[in-house]
């Protein structure tokens, strides 16, 4: 994907993003600013190469947002697509997007079961698994040394389904390495960029279902041990990919956020999207639905003062990722409508429903300037 950019192309981005310049950033009526005035980040995932090709879609990101992430320039499969290439094309390209509209950058990700090219399987599954998640952390975090302000360095490694007796999903780099992986991969991030904070990112934490009880709990205590480990992590990122298809229980999402806090951890909102399979097909009655679940859930979220971004997997119904994937898209086959701006950039009432919780929210800047340093 990153090399069928002609170097033409990858030039005309660096020019397009660099040509707007410093003064372009997030408008006065931008999700952004909302979030701004309480002390929150807001921001989007960014799309390469889309993002290089679309001068409405660089326009949508510098206007709504504070921040930047890769949806997967970042990933292992992106940056080593084949042994004798490594490419930070996209990444580039996205930072200096990022840089040129003077928002902030998270990274994502580091240690994931996906995303792992095939060339690389073997070698981490053989003795030389932490020589190479070593260099490959210190090429991948260390090339943005000081302009990341965090990075996903786990994600998504519970899987209790999976039957494990501590819960950690049978990934490949816990086959290799054993569960010190994950202590291992923050301690490498801490040497390579200790600016950077530490994240462990997990999904499917949000709502109301056993199996997700289940998994709030798994993570809690897995938290626990790594507090007590000494492990430098800094934060947790709740991706946030809300299902239509689950209740919200407001309840149990605030006790938990609460627990991480009180474990003086940061807490970060990192692939905010709202699944509409659940909802009608008409485009009205669906726009109230993704509205509505996305207000309950941030009105919760952003009374925890701990939380310091909140970023959408995408900021525009185009191309989301919800429509690949098999378990998410609509039976209908209509497209999702899954983020604050429809395909045409438009508005829609999930923008709305969100200013309004960033609006109604109460001041996180103290807790950020605290949490930021910790
Ligand atoms: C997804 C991307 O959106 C897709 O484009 C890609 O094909 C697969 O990965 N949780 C994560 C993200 O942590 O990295 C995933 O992103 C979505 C689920």
């Amino acid at each position: 994907m990153v090399s069928s950019l002609s170097r033409r192309e990858l030039l005309s981005v660096a020019a397009a993003s660099f040509a707007v310049g410093p003064a372009s950033a997030f408008a006065a009526d931008a999700l952004a600013a909302a979030a701004a005035r309480v002390g929150v980040a807001y921001g989007s995932a960014a799309v390469y190469p889309f993002l290089a090709r679309d001068a409405g879609y660089r326009r949508a990101l510098l206007r709504e947002c504070a921040m930047l992430v890769c949806e997967n320039a970042n990933k292992m499969d992106a940056v080593l697509p084949r042994p004798d290439l490594v490419t930070y094309e996209g990444a580039d390209a996205t930072l200096a997007l990022a840089a040129a509209g003077g928002m902030r950058m998270r990274g994502h990700t580091l240690v994931w079961h996906e995303a792992i090219p095939d060339w690389v399987r073997p070698r981490i599954a053989g003795p030389g698994a932490e020589s190479f998640l070593r260099q490959w952390i210190r090429s991948a975090a260390g090339r943005y040394r000081g302009r990341f302000e965090a990075w996903d360095v786990v994600n998504e490694i519970v899987a209790p389904e999976e039957g494990r007796a501590d819960g950690l999903r049978r990934s490949p780099w816990l086959a290799a390495l054993g569960p010190r992986y994950i202590d291992l991969a923050f301690a490498i991030l801490d040497e390579v960029d200790p600016s950077a904070a530490g994240v462990w990112n997990e999904n499917d934490c949000e709502q109301a279902a056993p199996w997700m009880d289940a998994r709030r709990s798994l993570v809690l205590q897995t938290l626990e041990g790594l507090k007590r480990r000494g492990v430098p992590i800094r934060r947790f990122g709740m991706q946030a990919h809300l299902y239509s298809t689950f209740p919200l229980d407001q309840e149990k999402l605030r006790a938990f956020l609460r627990e991480i806090a009180g474990m003086g951890l940061a807490i970060e909102i990192t692939e905010l999207d709202v699944d509409d399979r659940a909802f009608p097909a008409d485009i009205a009655a669906r726009d109230r639905g993704v509205a509505d679940l996305g207000r309950r859930f941030l009105d919760v979220v952003l009374d925890e003062p701990a939380v310091l971004n909140v970023v959408t997997w995408n900021l525009t119904d185009r191309g989301t990722w919800l429509n690949a994937s098999p378990i998410r898209r609509r039976p209908d086959g209509l497209p999702q409508r899954a983020l604050p701006l429809d395909d045409a950039f438009r508005p829609k009432p999930l923008r709305e429903a969100m200013k309004r919780a960033f609006e109604g929210a109460p001041d996180h800047s103290k807790a950020r300037a605290a949490l930021r340093k910790t």
